[in-house]
């Protein structure tokens, strides 16, 4: 079996990560994977349950027991369930409870695809650090949180530019501050800042890197 081609995404909120896996998957051919909904999915259940994202046990088992289908019609996309996510993520526990799956999502690819882009904070370093292609893609906090705030605005009328950017960057700071696979580049990563790109010129530079290492491995 030829190894499966993995394109690693990470970086910081709203940064742009998301629906740039999206496009690669699409264009190559490949499953995508948000990690990230995996964090939100735990948190929204501890929330779903009374509990407290913050006690670690409770997290743990939550974790444990993950399985996608007890997320049925939930909207794991809010601002309180990002909060919550990020506090359990610096649980070394859920952390060690979801890294099975994603290393299998990323070795054996549904649907029989060649390979997989996954997208999060420790993809590059930790989940696969051997990935044929890695990026790091950011952005200014400013502009992320514009974006953030565009995508939930509609749902929720008042809410200001400020909470989300304020949101951003207590996430970031806790994401990058955790002792356990922070959010951090790989020495191997290419950066790619989406501060002044659309999305079709991020693409665009994306996929001459990919097509750049395509052309490596054939020759
Ligand atoms: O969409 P957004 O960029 O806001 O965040 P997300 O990718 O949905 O991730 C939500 C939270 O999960 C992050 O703030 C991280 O704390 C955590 N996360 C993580 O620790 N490791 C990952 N591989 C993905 C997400």
């Amino acid at each position: 079996m030829q190894t499966p081609f993995v394109i690693a995404l990470d970086g910081p909120a709203a940064s742009g990560k998301g629906t740039l896996a999206r496009l690669l998957a699409d264009r190559y051919g490949l499953a995508h994977l948000d990690t990230g909904a995996l964090y939100r999915g735990v948190a929204w259940l501890i929330l779903d349950l009374g509990g407290d994202p913050a006690d670690a046990d409770l997290a743990a088992a939550v974790a444990r027991d993950y399985a996608t289908e007890k997320l049925a019609g939930a909207d794991i996309r809010t601002r309180d369930v990002g909060a919550a996510a990020s506090i359990v993520a610096a649980n070394p526990k859920v952390r060690a409870a979801l890294l099975d799956f994603q290393r299998r999502f990323a070795k054996h690819p549904p649907g029989g695809a060649k390979g997989a882009v996954l997208d999060g904070r420790d993809i590059g370093t930790v989940v696969c650090p051997d990935a044929a292609v890695k990026f790091f893609v950011t952005a200014s906090p400013r502009v992320r949180a514009r974006r953030r705030w565009r995508e939930l605005a509609p749902s929720r009328p008042g809410l200001e530019e400020s909470a989300v950017y304020d949101d951003l960057l207590e996430r970031d700071a806790r994401d990058a501050a955790r002792a356990d696979a922070p959010l951090t580049r790989a020495d191997d990563a290419e950066l790619l800042d989406t501060t002044h790109l659309s999305i079709d010129a991020a693409f665009a530079a994306a996929c001459r890197v990919i097509d750049g290492v395509f052309r490596r491995c054939e020759s």
